[in-house]
């Protein structure tokens, strides 16, 4: 290996988490303990959520969204083609079907004018994927919950305090659901989050959440537990919740150093990008990104390999994205499409690196030899 070698991502790493996880193993309580609640006030307060609750992951929060909304055969869900399986695989684990629908090119997220024309009788939700941090349309979509009665979910697996207009992504649908897995901006391991926002779900959640029991919700007055309903373990350990709010405790510094970041990448790559490679735009007056990725995205598959491999050969470590869920052997079978946008971007797409401990020497690195490669084309 290469002795100057630029991970694509490295979590940071907090003093405090290392001292929660001691206080975790000292005590011994490693289930529905104080770093479970304190991580969920935290960002129920930082979100200005109605109600937060802290899950193993983002998966696990987008399954507990689709029991709540309680999809039935034959109930369609919009979403893009272009996300990790989870968004897809949530509905069909509640017997609904994904439909999969093209994104801009501008910020690869759902196109809202081309999800209306797939709006129908069947159709109970749309979950729209606020990639790299950027928000979705988000004045569109509610129009269309409005006007159509479904349901508007957000997967901000990506998007942990990006903001549209002046809420956070996350908070604007009935459901958000984020990520705290360990590629993301805040870790706690395998750990995500669920807000409630839509507040008639909140006691159901609770209950899906603890397998079924009302026990999170006894009080005095009912002391024993009961079976109320499909649930499952849904719920963060102690462990990844200690691990999780030591970086939350550090939730600015992580964000600014991400900022700077992205925006130095930005600022070199806005004059170069040309016939062979894009960029996404930056910040907007409605839309305050979370920063997750920086993404360059090349005209051809053939190019976007030659970058990796080029990178990687003077020790840069780079990464694609995902393999549109439509293109897979088993998206397949669920319908046969196209969809243009997607099949174009996710080519060309790769992410560079991106983290707090990242040096301005390494960042010089990988922009000096990015423009050497763009040169020689
Ligand atoms: C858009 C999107 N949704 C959901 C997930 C699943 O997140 P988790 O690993 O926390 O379950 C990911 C993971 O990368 C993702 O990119």
């Amino acid at each position: 290996m290469h002795n100057k070698y630029i991970k694509f991502n490295i979590p940071y790493d907090t003093k405090s988490s290392k001292k929660n996880i001691l206080k975790v193993l000292k005590n011994k309580k490693f289930a529905d303990g104080e770093f479970q609640k304190k991580c969920q006030l935290f960002i129920q307060n930082k979100i200005n959520s109605k109600c937060v609750e802290l899950t193993h992951s983002c998966s696990s929060a987008l399954e507990i969204a689709m029991l709540l909304i309680n999809l039935k055969k034959n109930d369609e869900v919009i979403m893009p083609s272009y996300t990790f399986t989870s968004t897809a695989n949530a509905v069909l684990l509640s017997g609904g079907k994904p439909v999969f629908v093209d994104v801009r090119s501008d910020d690869i997220n759902l196109d809202p004018k081309l999800v209306e024309k797939k709006i129908n009788k069947k159709t109970k939700a749309i979950i729209v994927v606020h990639y790299a941090g950027n928000s979705c349309d988000m004045s569109y979509f509610l129009k269309l919950k409005k006007k159509h009665q479904i349901y508007l979910i957000e997967d901000a697996a990506h998007s942990f305090l990006g903001k549209y207009k002046d809420k956070y992504l996350g908070t604007i649908g009935d459901f958000g659901a984020f990520s705290f897995h360990e590629t993301k901006n805040f870790v706690g391991g395998q750990c995500g989050a669920l807000s409630i926002n839509n507040i008639k779900f909140r006691k159901q959640a609770k209950i899906i959440l603890d397998k079924g029991t009302d026990r999170s919700l006894l009080n005095n007055k009912k002391k024993y537990y009961s079976w109320k309903g499909i649930g499952s373990e849904y719920r963060a350990t102690e462990l990844s919740s200690a691990l999780l709010f030591g970086q939350l405790s550090k939730y600015n510094y992580i964000q600014k150093s991400r900022e700077r970041i992205w925006n130095i990448y930005f600022q070199k790559f806005k004059k170069n990008s040309d016939k062979n490679f894009y960029i996404l735009k930056n910040n907007t007056k409605f839309k305050v990104s979370a920063h997750h990725v920086f993404i360059l995205i090349f005209k051809s598959l053939n190019l976007r390999n030659k970058f990796i491999l080029y990178m990687k050969q003077r020790g840069i470590e780079c990464f694609f994205h995902y393999y549109p869920l439509h293109m897979s052997n088993f998206g397949k079978k669920i319908k046969k499409i196209k969809l243009p946008v997607t099949e174009k971007i996710y080519k060309g797409l790769v992410r560079l690196p991106l983290y707090p401990s990242l040096k301005l020497s390494q960042i010089n690195r990988i922009i000096r030899f990015s423009k050497k490669f763009v040169n020689s084309i």
